[in-house]
């Protein structure tokens, strides 16, 4: 693959791992840059490639610790901008504040427009990112969105895997379309979960639109953070006959007491991508397949870099 010179791609602290795969991909190295800390805390970023007039993309998921890889980000940002950067794109496998994204009481923040406009302002030109937790959070941003999805990766394994008698069932309303998508892809039936969440780390699944029992599962979500959603949606199906429960998620998030519920759900395998690294917990479980989304990214950067098409990205990969 020839690229010129004039792309580069940086990795923030959150997943190197990541960035260095998608270069890989690109053939091109990673680019030259230094993070590290003053005593206080306070994050110090210095680029030591020649930037200008160069077109940028920094890869950073916001996840935890959140607001640490936010603020690095938004470093970055200013970093590459005032070093002449022709073009900075905000490549975010992540995005984490997602998840507030409405007033649905009163006298709260809607921090995910909140973080759009932190990142437009320190100086992103573009975003790239991967399952946004809902598709309208790309109009949060006033700057192009390019929004990819891990159904392609996912939907590829599932689909070798040949699961006969399938549904894909959605843990819940927001998560439909993800889930239609599957099945169209996969060639099952739909179902769906009446859910509500109480608080933070607390859903409750009541009632299945759809069909499950006699059935094999694929339960699909964007996100596995407490694991309260996914628990309580499988227990529930499996009460009412499904036989195999296979789970895929973009984003594994494992928030420390997931693991507890997890072991416990009538789960046959969960299978995620890489845009947040596996902690060592998580690893330890020995149950989570994980995908990479580096050579979809990848060749969304390319794409960008060229002003080529992305959306016939999406019936080529
Ligand atoms: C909810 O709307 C999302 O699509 C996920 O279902 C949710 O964020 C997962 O969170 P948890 O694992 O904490 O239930």
């Amino acid at each position: 693959m020839f690229l010129s010179g004039s792309l580069k791609v940086f990795a923030g602290s959150s997943n190197p791992v990541l960035a260095s795969a998608i270069c890989k991909y690109l053939e091109i190295p990673l680019g030259s840059a230094k993070i590290s800390a003053f005593p206080d805390g306070e994050k110090l970023i210095r680029v030591d490639d020649d930037v200008r007039g160069t077109d940028c993309f920094v890869v950073q998921s916001t996840c935890r610790p959140v607001d640490e890889h936010l603020m690095e980000l938004l470093i970055f940002l200013d970093c590459l901008k005032r070093a002449s950067a022709k073009r900075i794109t905000a490549v975010i496998p992540y995005f984490g504040y997602a998840r507030q994204d409405r007033k649905d009481e009163g006298r709260v923040p809607i921090t995910a427009k909140l973080v759009a406009n932190l990142i437009a302002t320190a100086g992103a030109d573009r975003v790239l990112a991967v399952d946004l937790h809902a598709h309208q959070l790309q109009g949060f941003f006033d700057i192009p969105v390019d929004h990819l999805t891990g159904e392609l990766v996912l939907s590829k394994y599932f689909r070798d895997k040949k699961i006969n008698n399938l549904t894909v069932v959605s843990p819940d309303v927001g998560n439909i379309r993800t889930a239609s998508l599957y099945a169209s892809h996969l060639g099952g039936d739909l179902a769906i979960i009446h859910k509500r969440r109480i608080s933070g780390s607390e859903v409750k699944s009541y009632e299945i639109i759809g069909q499950v029992n006699g059935r094999n599962v694929l339960m699909c979500d964007d996100i596995i953070a407490t694991a309260g959603t996914v628990c309580g949606a499988t227990k529930l199906i499996k009460d009412r006959g499904a036989k195999k429960v296979y789970v895929g998620a973009t984003h594994g998030v494992f928030a420390p007491q997931s693991f507890e519920k997890l072991k416990e759900a009538p789960i046959d395998e969960i299978v995620i991508t890489d845009t947040i690294p596996l902690t060592e917990e998580a690893k330890e479980t020995g149950s989570i397949k994980v995908f990479s989304v580096a050579d979809m990214l990848g060749e969304a950067v390319r794409r960008i870099h060229k002003n080529e098409s992305i959306s016939n990205l999406f019936n080529s990969v």
